[in-house]
């Protein structure tokens, strides 16, 4: 997907397609839908007077022009009321503006004005950046394994601005748009690889690939490295899998930046998890396929991150193990000592994710952090605790959580902080290790942070429950495809920005 920004008059540009919109309850276009309107013999007011279009959010109106305007066709997309329209929902209706011309074939290349810049509080750069992250996130495709080539939706998109003052400006916006969008996608990518395809070295090799494109630093641990550090219980989780296991460590630092106390983010990267011998039932085994979202989620952030230019030092950790049975395996009852020093007790083999993250997070102190956040799929518990509508923050600084709270409302991915006390130690105390790696099913959601909090090491850190958001079985709207979802990257990009 290519988008460019240009001055000039929607109506004179010679796409496939142009785009103008209307908020609800508007009888009388202005602006430039008012401008194609009238070219158009006042078709767009014939159509709201026919009742046919009332601009409600998420709908749209296809035209086939007569002469008026350049192009052959004219989409009008409904932004709902004025008052409520924001980064979200200019996000949203910019990727139902590429799904309905995604299924009108002869649409190739598009031109559009920016959804509701200058409207209420939303300014244009603002609303040009969600254009555009919207547009990449709905022509996202998952990688394709099918002899026959998948169909293929716009691949161009104008951006028109008639007020040439403001296109350098909506240039940068919609770059940085299409910059995170990508980030976004590249996630989404690294998640929905078959996990043979995806196994740790896989995406170490992925990883390296990108940040060589992008300039970033790249360092990748095998299992010598690992254990030369003593990062035993990661290794632990590892040995029932004929894939060695990675750690990879990719490191923005701006001229100017290199001693600053970096921002870093963890990610589990389970490549595929049966469980190990804790084994799961083989119903819907295949979505732990995505048990690496969080590392996913690292490693397109980083990629946007450099791409992007943020200004601080950031450090992307993904820790990438397979999770699997055999002979070699790690046990139930098994007694594991990590980097820390801190002994552990396994009780399931299935709560491996935080297994591999106490050695990750004990890993990055070595960096003297300012905040370190972890993303994990970590917990089904999540999932029941909260839907599919936020996911779990936990933390040990007000601070941060601030950050990230107000990340989240800026990126419109979705957080609820849930509760850490110190009670939630109680069933994580382990009869002859330390800790225990699971706390059974009461409370299972905080023991699993306070089991990952217990391996930190003074610095403010926060977990991110993401096992209920990562994917999703349908298409959640029109720029959260089935599968995959990405989330995380936004977030991500925004809290290293603000924090
Ligand atoms: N990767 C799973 C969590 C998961 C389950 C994510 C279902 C998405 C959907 C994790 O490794 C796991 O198995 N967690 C166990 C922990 C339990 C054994 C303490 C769980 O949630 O059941
Ligand atoms: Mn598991
Ligand atoms: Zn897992």
């Amino acid at each position: 997907m290519e988008i460019s920004v240009q001055q000039g008059n929607i109506a004179e540009q010679a796409a496939d397609c142009i785009v103008v919109n209307l908020f609800e309850g508007v009888t009388e276009p202005a602006g430039a839908t008012g401008a194609v309107d009238k070219a158009l013999n006042g078709a767009i007011s014939r159509l709201i007077a026919s009742g046919d279009f009332s601009g409600k959010a998420g709908s749209t109106a296809l035209l086939y022009a007569d002469g008026g305007v350049a192009a052959p066709r004219v989409l009008v997309v409904g932004l709902g009321a004025a008052e409520k329209f924001d980064t979200k929902a200019a996000r949203k209706s910019a990727a139902t503006v590429y799904k309905t011309l995604a299924k009108t074939k002869g649409v190739k290349h598009f031109a559009t004005i920016v959804h509701g810049a200058g409207i209420g509080g939303l300014d244009p750069a603002a609303a040009a950046q969600a254009l555009a992250e919207g547009t990449v996130l709905a022509a996202y495709r998952v990688p394709n394994y099918k002899r026959e080539a998948p169909e293929n939706g716009p691949e161009r998109c104008t951006v028109v601005e008639f007020d040439g003052s403001r296109v350098a400006t909506l240039a940068q916006a919609v770059q940085r748009g299409a910059q995170i969008g990508a980030g976004v996608n590249l996630a989404r990518d690294l998640s929905n690889e078959p996990p043979n395809v995806l196994y740790p070295v896989a995406m170490a090799q992925r990883a390296q690939a990108m940040a060589e494109a992008t300039g970033l630093r790249c360092t990748v641990l095998g299992e010598a490295e690992m254990s030369a550090l003593n990062m035993n219980i990661l290794l632990a989780v590892s040995r029932g899998s004929a894939n060695e296991a990675q750690l990879v460590i990719l490191e923005h630092a701006p001229a100017g930046t290199e001693q600053q106390a970096p921002l870093i983010f963890v990610g589990k990267g389970i490549t595929f998890d049966t469980g190990g011998i804790s084994i799961k039932p083989s119903e819907r085994m295949e979505e732990m396929k995505h048990d690496m979202s969080g590392a996913a989620a690292v490693i397109g952030a980083m990629q946007a991150i450099a791409q992007v230019g943020v200004a601080r030092r950031v450090i992307g950790v993904a820790a990438c193990v397979e999770n699997m049975p055999d002979g070699n395996a790690f046990r139930p009852g098994d007694i594991l000592t990590g980097m820390t020093g801190k002994s552990t007790e396994i009780l399931s083999t299935d709560a491996e994710g935080r297994l591999i993250l106490a050695d990750a997070v004990a890993y990055v102190a070595r960096f003297e952090p300012k905040a370190v956040v972890d993303l994990a799929t970590l917990t089904g518990a999540i999932g029941i605790a909260l839907g599919t509508q936020a996911a779990g923050l936990f933390d040990n600084n007000a601070d941060l959580e601030a950050a990230l709270m107000g990340a989240s409302a800026q990126s419109g991915e979705r957080l609820w902080p849930m509760p850490m006390w110190e009670e939630y130690m109680e069933p994580i105390k382990g009869d002859m290790g330390e800790v225990k790696n699971s706390g059974g099913r009461g409370g299972g959601v905080s023991t699993s942070a306070k089991f990952i909090e217990h391996f930190t090491e003074g610095y403010p850190w926060a977990h991110l429950d993401i096992a209920n958001v990562a994917w999703s079985t349908t298409e959640r709207d029109a720029m959260t495809p089935k599968g995959a979802t990405g989330f995380g990257v936004r977030l991500l990009v925004d809290l290293a920005e603000s924090y």
